[in-house]
């Protein structure tokens, strides 16, 4: 394959740590005036324009974006794409919400014509609000999953997704049973599992959806494959905790139904975790699983406050989720906005380099990819974002004040939302432009 070698030159701004364990200072890189180098989908260096322009080859295209902020591409860890069409469904919280809305919108991908529709919808949101990899729940139906990673396959794009598994507590119309959901699933992991930058989830919608028999074959399929994920729900609303308690007594709490089923491990998501514990969180971090932070979804639904303080004093893995459609963005800027005001109703802080480091390596932690996206490390996908600091005029008179890169960042999480994505970049390719 001829080598193809592309850079760009603007401000350049990463995580490399989290602030929790390094403190502030040592958690990101910025260069001013920074030259990223791109060679075959993968980025091959950074630093300042100053030094490796003399190193560049002289026939290196460079693409100039001046008053913008390169960043790693977004990494949203909890999103349903079948819930696209149903952002801001009013009135109920959790167990109301999906069975007024959420279920009836759900059943219209048993059509496959409307799945495909719907993937090419939502994939081009996600990239107009710069997220280049997410962790995604399909419906029950296999096709919504077949057509999600269809369309993400044609973009080379790093998406990870499954089949929902849900044989109880459900319409009749949306459930499937063990023994379909496992075969089901197989079938998709055998088809999707490792092609190009794709990745297969397990995902049981939640422990009152999914019979014992079920969570047990969804066990069992972790155990068949290497590296597939888990995603699932956990602890979002009281209500549903109290439900959980009543149709699985034996357990000693929610969290320790999904460990009793072996859903509990390195690559395993759980969304929301608002209502745990001090010994869940300390369990889940033992195990290596990670929590999907979703403020907006959280907000709206009015579940809770996520205890981010919690999870870190466990050093517990946490990535950032919209939850469409409970999340009422897919974008993860206004989702920071949203997650510092949940930090503040709580009487801590979120500072922007945190936030940077939960929307892109925090994210890439969370799902055991951190040697692949959420830097722009060399060696990694070149998987990245042209933020322009004159995305509205408000944006570019309020960033005209600001003193240096954290109050940048911050104004940006503070007001940014799709406006502010001008390019994102996939492989190398660009797949967004505003
Ligand atoms: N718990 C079980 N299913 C869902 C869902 O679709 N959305 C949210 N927010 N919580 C859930
Ligand atoms: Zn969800």
């Amino acid at each position: 394959m001829p080598l193809t070698r592309k850079a760009y030159r603007a401000a350049l701004l990463h995580s490399i740590a989290d602030p929790a364990e390094v403190g502030i200072e040592a958690s990101y890189e910025y260069f001013e005036d920074g030259l990223l180098v791109v060679e075959n989908g993968r980025i091959s260096a950074i630093g300042p324009a100053s030094e490796l322009l003399a190193s560049l080859a002289a026939d290196t295209e460079i693409t100039h974006y001046p008053d913008a902020l390169i960043t790693p591409g977004f990494i949203d860890t909890h999103i349903h794409l079948p819930q696209t069409g149903m952002v801001g469904a009013y009135g109920e919280q959790l167990l109301d919400w999906l069975n007024t809305y959420t279920f009836p919108c759900e059943s219209q991908f048993a059509d496959p014509h409307h799945a495909r529709e719907v993937a090419d919808i939502f994939i081009k949101e996600l990239l107009r609000n710069g997220t280049t990899t997410a962790l995604v729940f399909g419906s029950v139906h296999p096709q919504s999953v077949d057509a999600f990673f269809a369309a993400a396959e044609k973009l080379d794009l790093r998406m990870i997704a499954g089949k929902v598994m849900m044989d109880r507590n459900a319409p009749d119309y949306l459930t499937d049973t063990a023994e379909s959901g496992y075969l089901e699933s197989k079938a998709l992991i055998e088809r999707w599992h490792g092609k190009g930058r794709l990745h297969y989830a397990v995902t049981p919608r939640f422990a009152p959806t999914s019979t014992p028999e079920q969570l047990t074959l969804a066990g069992q399929l972790l155990g068949e494959y290497p590296d597939l994920y888990m995603q699932t729900h956990i602890s979002e609303n009281l209500q549903e905790v109290q439900w959980v308690k009543e149709l699985f007594p034996e357990r000693k709490g929610y969290l320790d139904v999904y460990d009793h089923y072996q859903l509990l491990g390195e690559r395993s998501v759980f969304a929301h975790g608002v209502h745990l514990c001090d010994d869940e969180c300390a369990r889940l971090a033992e195990t290596g699983s990670a929590v999907a932070f979703c403020p907006t979804s959280n907000f709206f639904l009015g579940s809770g406050l996520f205890n981010l303080p919690m999870a870190e004093k466990h050093k517990l893995n946490v990535g950032l989720g919209t939850d469409v459609g409970a999340g009422t963005s897919f974008s993860l800027l206004h989702t920071l906005n949203e997650a510092y005001k949940v930090m503040q109703l709580q009487g801590a802080r979120l500072s922007p380099f945190k936030s940077l480091y939960l929307a892109t390596l925090g994210g890439a932690r969370a799902l055991r990819l951190e040697e692949r996206i959420g830097t722009l490390q060399p060696g990694t996908d070149a998987d990245f974002l042209v933020l322009d600091y004159h995305a509205t005029p408000l944006l570019s008179y309020r960033l005209k004040q600001a003193k240096d890169i954290a109050e940048t960042l911050f104004v940006l999480m503070t007001l940014g939302d799709d406006r502010t994505v001008a390019q994102t970049y996939a492989a190398g390719n660009l797949v967004h432009q505003r």
